[in-house]
């Protein structure tokens, strides 16, 4: 049976405007968030606190969180790969973060300037200071589904990666398509892997993050669905990408999944207007057309 409610984990501000060869103005950030905010989104990827020259889209952090409704009806997480960004986070009063690790050798490398192996020396300390803070702390997982260098990636290091993140405290993994090779049989394998270990499909301690990069992110989000999954990632107007993974493009659109799971009689509690026209707006700024199929279809 579909579940009946599906929770959006909405990252266009951060996913999707880190991946922008422009530097959006921090006022024109903080009027994309409150409107995907006031069109029904609950939690909104804000932005990232990582080191500034390895990601200057998103090096007014400070700036932006300071301009935000933290104690909105939203919540409002933000990127943080090590101690110095969660000290900067907890300056800023942020209270949900997230640690994003690679599940291949290679893309920790280039992402985290780390390795596979060190990459939980770095992330741990960050989970346990913020978890005794009292923040939600969620967990990326990247390249689980194939890997630009190392092409394909054995679901055991997924399971491994992720379930240590988890043992170290994270409050939710979110498992990345980083670079959209995915298929829906490859959804299930997964899902199926992380279940077999007790890691709660259905209790949204496991989340999916799907890029579009083949086209297969809305399939890949109803096999989601169908094995138990109740949080999916998506982007505004399809916006998304990592400037460290080669071949990444926009995010499963956020309209996309509304217009699916809408279909589907599934809740999501986002007003599918706003939020087509706030990424209208978006794409006006940022110069481009909107990816999002629905976009394009409903834009007035
Ligand atoms: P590093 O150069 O190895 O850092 O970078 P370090 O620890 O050696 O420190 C070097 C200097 O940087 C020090 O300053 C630190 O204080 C400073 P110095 O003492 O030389 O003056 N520094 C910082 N400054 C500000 N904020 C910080 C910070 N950390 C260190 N947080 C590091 C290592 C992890 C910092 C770097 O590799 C980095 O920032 N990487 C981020 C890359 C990134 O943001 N990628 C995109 C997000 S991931 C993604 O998109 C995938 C996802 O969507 C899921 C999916 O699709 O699969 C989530
Ligand atoms: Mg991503």
């Amino acid at each position: 049976a579909l579940p009946r409610r599906v929770q959006i984990y909405e990252v266009g501000p951060r996913d999707g405007l880190q991946n922008e060869a422009g530097i959006v103005p921090t006022a024109v950030k903080r009027e994309f968030i409150e409107r995907l905010v006031a069109a029904g989104l609950r939690t909104v990827e804000a932005t990232s606190f990582v080191h500034p020259a390895w990601v200057p889209q998103l090096a007014d952090a400070e700036e932006l969180v300071a301009q935000l409704p933290l104690s909105g009806p939203a919540s409002l997480p933000v990127l943080v790969p090590n101690e110095r960004g969660l000290d900067r986070a907890l300056a800023a009063g942020v209270r949900h973060v997230a640690v994003f690790a690679s599940a291949t050798e290679t893309f920790a490398r280039k992402n985290l300037n780390s390795t596979l192996d060190s990459q939980f020396a770095m992330f741990e300390p960050v989970v346990v200071r913020a978890r005794e803070a009292g923040l939600d702390v969620r967990a990326y997982v990247s390249m689980c589904f194939g890997d630009p260098w190392e092409g394909s990636v054995p679901v055991d290091q997924v399971v491994t990666t992720g379930k240590r993140l988890l043992d170290m405290g994270a409050t939710q993994l979110s498992i990345g398509d980083t670079i959209g090779v995915g298929t829906p049989g490859h959804v299930a394998t997964i899902c199926d892997a992380f279940a077999g270990v007790g890691v709660g499909v259905g209790s949204g301690e496991l989340a999916m993050h799907f890029h579009d990069t083949y086209g297969q992110a809305l399939s890949n989000a109803l096999a989601a669905i169908q094995n138990g999954i109740v949080c999916l990632d998506a982007s505004a107007g399809g916006l998304g990408g990592c400037p460290y993974a080669e071949s990444s493009t926009g995010n499963l659109a956020t309209e996309d999944l509304v217009w699916m799971l809408t279909g589907l009689g599934i809740e999501h509690g986002v007003d599918l207007q706003s939020l087509v026209d706030t990424s209208v707006w978006m794409a006006g700024v940022l110069g481009k057309e909107p990816a999002s199929a629905v976009v394009r279809a409903l834009r007035t």
